[in-house]
């Protein structure tokens, strides 16, 4: 059987994990695809780091060029992190002509363009499967299995830290700070976790996610992020009360598309680009909906197509073993490239759209959860609706908890459709009030339908 040589740059968290994966069922793999991926070197930093499986020293090497370098090395994994080294590692290994397969978001964020550029230079691939929730092969569906759809909306729970925190802080009442710790030990958490609780991590995730669905490269500062640092046991509690669970959302959702403007040499009609939501925050989703139920580490996508309708992705979202699979998936796909050529094959990024935009959150209509926390005393509730009335903002519901007149108690809203930029200026004003005693909490709702 024909056999091709893997040089693998990370022995961690994922890259021991795809060796282990590779000794379990690199011979199961052989005999599907007809081609036997071997790991010639792992290159690391350290020799004797703990790792969460055990890598032979005979197997190891402190010089990633050397590994990259090897003629006998046909293929290269980049399972290191990082924006910076990691760039090199890959751009090396592509000039070089050998495709790499990489789990990298963070990199693919800031410099996808210019690396799918390079790949295409040098007659490669670069695949990145690992990049987006773990173990679900959310990239492959979307190039592969809804390339005769247009994706009309995708919502994805993408980051594991977050779910597993958001999770156990509302099934368990568990601290913010305590859960994290437990994330980090289970290695789900980034190595700079504020990656996790800022979004960020998600932000890099759906930018790939919505580049691969609409044909052109997302930038990272073109999507609006929120973390999770600012919601508390009360928000989460007041959600429940109001049927939705909050989840970190990632959210991908055609807003228009322009009118048709050009025509083909043919004359045939090309279709209008794209305009497109991109954004990552925490989101009231219903408790009925699916969504809410995807707890601890796991994530899901949900996506919708033109032709497919509702589809719906879980899995793993982080960990060794989950995002080992995906990494797998890619060294099957890079070794097949080896044995056959990919020029029959589906390439891991085309950028097709030139026109495609993002469209400003400010812009963006959404509804609304709102905690207040007010004098209770008469005439509040006019002054805040005057001010939300003024903006053309309804209110849809109302929680007041009973309290003492005249002490400090929570109100919760719940807003119809509005746009972010008039929820975000009237809330300003409402936050000025004299009888509003802290900064108003927003929190978005998606009712996913
Ligand atoms: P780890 O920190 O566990 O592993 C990083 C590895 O890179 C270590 O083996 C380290 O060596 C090695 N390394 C660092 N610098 C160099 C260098 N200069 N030369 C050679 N090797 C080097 O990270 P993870 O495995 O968790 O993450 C790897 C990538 O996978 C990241 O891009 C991450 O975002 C992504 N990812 C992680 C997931 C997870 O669940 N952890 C899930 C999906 C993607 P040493 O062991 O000696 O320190
Ligand atoms: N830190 C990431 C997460 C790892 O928690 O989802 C998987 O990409």
């Amino acid at each position: 059987m024909q056999q091709v040589n893997l040089g693998m740059i990370g022995g961690g968290t994922v890259g021991s994990g795809v060796f282990h994966a590779l000794q379990l069922n690199g011979d199961l793999m052989a005999s599907r695809i007809g081609v036997k991926v071997n790991v010639r070197k792992v290159s690391v930093k350290a020799f004797d780091e703990p790792r969460p499986y055990e890598i032979p020293k005979s197997c190891m090497s402190m010089d990633w060029q050397s590994v990259v370098a090897d003629p006998q090395v046909h293929i290269v994994a980049e399972l290191v992190g990082g924006t910076t080294i990691a760039r090199t590692m890959i751009l090396t290994a592509l000039k070089l002509g050998k495709p790499v397969v990489t789990a990298n978001k963070a990199l693919l964020s800031a410099h996808g363009e210019e690396l799918f550029a390079a790949a295409r230079k040098h007659g490669t691939n670069l695949y990145y499967e690992a990049s987006v929730c773990g173990g679900i092969p959310i990239i492959k569906s979307l190039r592969e299995g809804f390339v005769g759809n247009r994706v009309t909306h995708l919502y994805g729970i993408v980051n594991g830290t977050c779910n597993y925190i958001l999770t156990r802080m509302k099934l368990e009442g568990a601290d913010f700070a305590s859960v994290l710790k437990d994330a980090q030990a289970q290695g789900y958490a980034e190595a700079e976790p504020s990656l996790d609780i800022d979004g960020y991590d998600a932000q890099h995730k759906i930018g790939i996610l919505a580049s691969l669905a609409h044909g052109f490269w997302v930038k990272p500062q073109d999507i609006y992020v929120e973390g999770i640092r600012s919601i508390t046991r009360t928000d989460i509690q007041f959600a429940n009360q109001l049927g939705y669970t909050i989840k970190l959302l990632g959210i991908i959702k055609l807003v228009e598309r322009r009118a048709a403007r050009s025509a083909g040499a043919t004359g045939t009609r090309r279709s209008p680009p794209a305009r497109i939501q991109v954004s990552v925050y925490p989101t009231l989703v219903p408790n009925a909906h699916v969504l809410a139920s995807v707890n601890h580490v796991f994530n899901a996508v949900f996506v919708r197509g033109d032709v497919v309708g509702d589809t719906l992705f879980y899995g793993r979202g982080a960990g060794k073993d989950a995002t080992a699979s995906a990494v797998l998936s890619d060294l099957a796909d890079a070794a097949l490239d080896l044995k056959f050529g990919t020029r029959h094959r589906l390439p891991p990024f085309v950028p097709y759209e030139r026109h495609g935009a993002v469209a400003p959150i400010n812009e963006v209509v959404s509804r609304y959860f709102v905690r207040l926390n007010v004098v209770d005393r008469p005439g509040v509730l006019a002054q805040i609706s005057a001010i939300l009335g003024q903006a053309r903002i309804g209110i849809a519901s109302m929680i007041q908890p009973e309290g003492d007149e005249g002490a400090s108690v929570p109100l919760i809203l719940m807003l119809h459709d509005a746009p972010n930029g008039a929820v975000t200026r009237a809330l300003k004003k409402i936050g000025k009030l004299a009888v509003v005693k802290s900064a108003p909490v927003m929190i978005r709702v998606e009712n996913l339908c």
